[in-house]
């Protein structure tokens, strides 16, 4: 018996509404092939590059690529990605994503990262706690994890402004330039945002 079924949990892939989040200062929404030259630049910023995974080619036909299967993978309950755009300008300056569903937990991970010239404006900070408000209001979701790695201070404190907080839990991974160990955030359904 696996511990989902005798939790009595289900195994029917989670699939949350189609949505657009708007912030004070960004405005959440799905991902268009127009963006595709905003989220190339984002693939060549070492940061990025470094913290998280960037396909190779990192070019425009791998970002063409990789929108256009957005939205079969947010129908199937795979993954939710929302580009983050500045409100005034309409710019995408940044992701915000939800992987890794799992429906027996009822759980998923939330990542981010924001396009270099927009940090330090509490830019991540609005959308990150866009996403989780919306994940954990309506939808099926019980519990939003993120994993940071412990060398990503700020990212910590995007994860805490979006009311996750820090749970007994690391592992350590792989990254190009080093192997980190992640910490384990997370907010629930009932935790006070
Ligand atoms: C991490 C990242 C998303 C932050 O984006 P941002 O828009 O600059 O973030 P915000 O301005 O919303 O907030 C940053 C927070 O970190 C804090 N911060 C910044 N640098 C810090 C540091 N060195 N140590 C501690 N806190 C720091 C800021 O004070 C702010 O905290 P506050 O909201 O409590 O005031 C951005 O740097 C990025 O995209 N990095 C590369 C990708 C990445 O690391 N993704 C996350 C993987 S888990």
């Amino acid at each position: 018996m696996t511990a989902g079924a005798a939790s009595g949990g289900s195994s029917t892939p989670m699939v949350l509404p189609v949505t657009y989040l708007a912030g004070l200062t960004t405005l959440l929404r799905p991902w268009n092939v127009d963006d595709a030259p905003a989220l190339v630049a984002a693939w060549h910023d070492p940061v990025i590059q470094d913290r998280l995974e960037v396909p190779e080619p990192a070019d425009e036909a791998s970002a063409v690529h990789w929108i256009s299967q957005r939205e079969q993978a947010w129908a199937e309950g795979r993954s939710v990605d929302l580009a983050v755009t500045d409100r005034p300008s309409g710019a995408v300056i940044g992701e915000v994503g939800l992987s890794g569903f799992d429906p027996v937990r009822r759980a998923a991970l939330v990542g981010w990262w924001i396009a270099e010239h927009w940090r330090g404006q509490g830019r991540a900070g609005e959308a990150v706690r866009l996403v989780v408000d919306w994940a954990l209001s309506d939808g099926p979701l019980e519990a939003v994890m993120a994993e940071i790695g412990e060398d990503n201070p700020a990212s910590a404190a995007v994860a805490r402004r979006a009311g996750l907080r820090r749970v007994d839990a690391s592992r350590r991974a792989a990254r190009k330039s080093s192997d980190v160990t992640l910490l384990v955030f997370a907010r629930t359904r009932t935790d006070a945002p």
